[in-house]
């Protein structure tokens, strides 16, 4: 079978296509012949290698994951003789972030427990799209608490792989959404149900006395006190942190901070890959409620031009990988 690999950190460059034999599962495994997958932020930050604190956990000197790919839909071929939930023939999806990685290939072989199953209602092209950011959206909307309808939410830097799913997710709650990307990305954002964009090379969206119920800031290039200047009375702001710095920065400050300004603000702690919310995904994919979308589809051995594609910042929806 035909794998995406790499042996150390650095550009799309470094990726090869190579061929090794089928994986064999361990008692608690299964391995699965895969569908479809698909590219995030962070598959760009594992293979660079960034930020280099983070080398603490993905391998100091070399990357302790060979294979690519975090965003996993496809069909359980064979289970290791330890394992009862899912069994050859099931529809499946995952997101391999602390289950080995390596959905950038013909099969993969992931622990047993990392897979949820996958409604039949939900295409595979569409599954693939999900798992890592549809989480991040969903983990990060759900810690404001429930938006209500007709509440005015901010998505600052919605263009990208999670941005998409907070707007939908947002407008399927009923919220009046404006969106904040550059100034290209308008007519996606429009598409995807913004009821406004603003430009941010143009414009400051705090300054201009426009009030917000909820900020959902995904860009995180500024500190979360320039937000609060946009926020209503008794607001909600949620960092989905890039950067160290500021995670810690607004989860230190923003309790205590947001208590004397009469808002909340803080991020939240993130967990992959929980059945929870890929259930409740599914159910949102299904429905037609958040319906991703796709700016181009590559096979294998076109990984490392969908690699170059994402680091350009010019895609508008996910990067997809089929094999
Ligand atoms: N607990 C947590 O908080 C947590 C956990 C896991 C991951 N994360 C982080 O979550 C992030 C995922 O976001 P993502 O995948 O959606 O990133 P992304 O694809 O890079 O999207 C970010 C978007 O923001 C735009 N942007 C850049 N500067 C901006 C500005 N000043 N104002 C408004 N928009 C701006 C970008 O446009 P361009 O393309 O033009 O730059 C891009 O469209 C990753 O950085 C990851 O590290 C957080």
């Amino acid at each position: 079978m035909r794998a995406v690999v790499r042996d150390r950190y650095g550009t799309a460059d470094v990726l090869r296509v190579v061929t090794v034999d089928d994986p064999v599962p361990g008692p608690a495994d299964a391995v699965v012949r895969v569908a479809a997958a698909s590219l995030n932020t962070a598959d760009l930050d594992h293979l660079l290698g960034r930020p280099r604190a983070a080398r603490v956990a993905t391998g100091l000197v070399r990357p302790a994951h060979r294979g690519v790919g975090l965003d996993l839909a496809g069909t359980v071929e064979s289970v290791g003789s330890d394992v009862t939930g899912v069994q050859p023939g099931d529809r499946v999806w995952a997101d391999l972030f602390d289950s080995g990685h390596g959905a950038f290939a013909d099969r993969v072989r992931v622990p047993a427990s990392a897979l949820t199953p996958l409604p039949d209602g939900v295409p595979f092209e569409t599954a693939a799209t999900a798992p890592h950011s549809g989480t991040l959206a969903l983990q990060s909307v759900r810690s404001v608490g429930p938006v209500r309808e007709g509440e005015r939410v901010l998505v600052n830097g919605a263009g990208g792989c999670v941005g998409p799913f907070a707007v939908q997710l947002a407008k399927a709650r009923g919220a009046v959404v404006t969106a904040v990307d550059h100034g290209g990305k308008a007519a996606f954002l429009r598409e995807l149900g913004a009821d406004e964009t603003v430009d941010h090379t143009r414009e400051d969206v705090t300054r201009g006395g426009r009030r917000f119920d909820v900020v959902v800031d995904i860009a995180d290039t500024r500190p979360f006190l320039a937000f609060r200047r946009c926020l209503a009375p008794g607001g909600r702001y949620v960092l989905v942190a890039r950067r160290l710095g500021s995670f810690l920065g607004t989860a230190a400050l923003g309790t205590p901070v947001g208590a004397l300004t009469g808002v909340r603000a803080g991020t939240f702690a993130w967990r992959p890959n929980q059945r929870a919310d890929l259930d409740e995904l599914a159910a949102l994919l299904s429905s037609g409620a958040v319906r991703p979308r796709v700016d181009r589809t590559y096979f294998l051995d076109e990984a490392p031009d969908a690699f170059r594609h994402l680091a350009a910042g010019t895609s508008r929806g996910k990067l997809l990988i089929v094999p």
